[in-house]
């Protein structure tokens, strides 16, 4: 303890460099750093289908849990990185150390000359993780760089179920059918006479065969997030609307009303206003259109 919290313990002791406690701190804050980057990286392919694990794209309710790991990461670098700051302005402004000039000079007092220089050798080593640095920095400026790129891949439902396409998209766009539970489907097909105000009904043979293809392919049979997150928050069971849904009510309350009724957008229910590519069954922040919602 004493060699650690030498601040707490005694007044004499003077450290060239970092001293113990501070040595610590930045081993803390390098493998909190870790941590931190590897959960973000997760939770990008988790939620997002993207980077190089977007292989764990569809498991998201066994892997929900990385979110959490990636918040507390995030909070105890920043509480011990405020520490570590506070640590190095007592050592320079109350016990007068030098080791917060030594990190700007390169320069540290010692009482005999412990210099030591970089011999060639080393200073090309140098140079060659500086440029690495500066390159793997220009490449990730490039959004289909291996760690960001989108791995979603589009879902053609014309091609799945031509019946489907044609009868659900004719009067507005084509809702991907993980958006809705089974129990919804269920109860919109069994009264397309009034759908919505709208008369869609369509014969038995075309009814039947949309229910079988929206019933295999519902918010039950998928294990993404937002299939996993409509079902969580569908409480009210006779709903047929995604955007009566809580979940989806959540995730646009931040969007004033007014916003829904502009001319572009129409509609609540025309998700293909901001949402580029929802039609193929894709849904991810980067397609979302942010600057359509602050346009008035
Ligand atoms: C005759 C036109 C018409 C046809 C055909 C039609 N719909 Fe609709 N649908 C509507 C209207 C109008 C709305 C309400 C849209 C709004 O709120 O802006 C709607 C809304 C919906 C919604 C809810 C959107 C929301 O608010 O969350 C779903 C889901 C839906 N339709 C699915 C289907 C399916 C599946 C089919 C094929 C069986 C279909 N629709 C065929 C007219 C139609
Ligand atoms: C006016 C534009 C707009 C419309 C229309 C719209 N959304 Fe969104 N949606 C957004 C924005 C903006 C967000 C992101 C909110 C945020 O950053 O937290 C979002 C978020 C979402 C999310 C959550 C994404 C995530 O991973 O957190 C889902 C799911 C979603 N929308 C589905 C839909 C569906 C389905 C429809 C149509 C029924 C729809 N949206 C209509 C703008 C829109």
């Amino acid at each position: 303890m004493r060699r650690i919290f030498p601040i707490f313990f005694s007044k004499k002791e003077k450290f060239i460099g970092h001293n113990p406690a501070s040595s610590i701190a930045i081993i803390i804050m390098l493998s909190l750093g870790f941590i931190c980057v590897i959960s973000g990286l997760m939770l990008y392919g988790i939620d997002e289908n993207s980077g190089i694990f977007a292989f764990l794209y569809n498991n998201y309710n066994e892997l929900k849990f990385v979110k959490s790991i990636h918040e507390v990461s995030a909070n105890l670098l920043l509480i011990v990185a405020i520490i570590h700051i506070c640590g190095a302005l007592i050592d320079k402004f109350i016990h007068k150390n030098d080791a917060l000039n030594s990190m700007i000079t390169g320069y540290k007092l010692t009482k005999n000359d412990e210099s030591v220089k970089a011999n060639l050798a080393q200073k090309i080593f140098c140079l060659v993780w500086i440029l690495a640095i500066i390159a793997a920095f220009l490449y990730i400026l490039n959004r289909d760089n291996f760690i960001l790129k989108s791995h979603a891949l589009k879902v053609d439902y014309s091609s799945q179920n031509a019946v489907f396409a044609k009868e659900c998209g004719s009067c507005h766009m084509l809702y991907p059918p993980f958006l809705l539970p089974k129990k919804s489907w269920e109860i919109m097909m069994a009264n397309l006479e009034n759908h919505f105000g709208d008369d869609a009904s369509i014969d038995e043979e075309a009814n039947q065969n949309i229910l079988n293809f929206l019933l295999a392919n519902s918010a039950q049979m998928n294990s993404n997030k937002t299939a996993f997150n409509i079902l969580k928050y569908a409480k009210n069971d006779q709903n047929i609307a995604i955007t009566q849904n809580e979940y989806w009510i959540k995730k646009h309350r931040k969007i004033d009303e007014k916003v829904f009724l502009r001319d572009d957008i129409k509609s609540k229910a025309n998700c293909t206003a901001c949402h580029k590519d929802i039609q193929n069954g894709i849904i991810q922040k980067s397609l979302i259109d942010y600057e359509k919602i602050k346009r008035f």
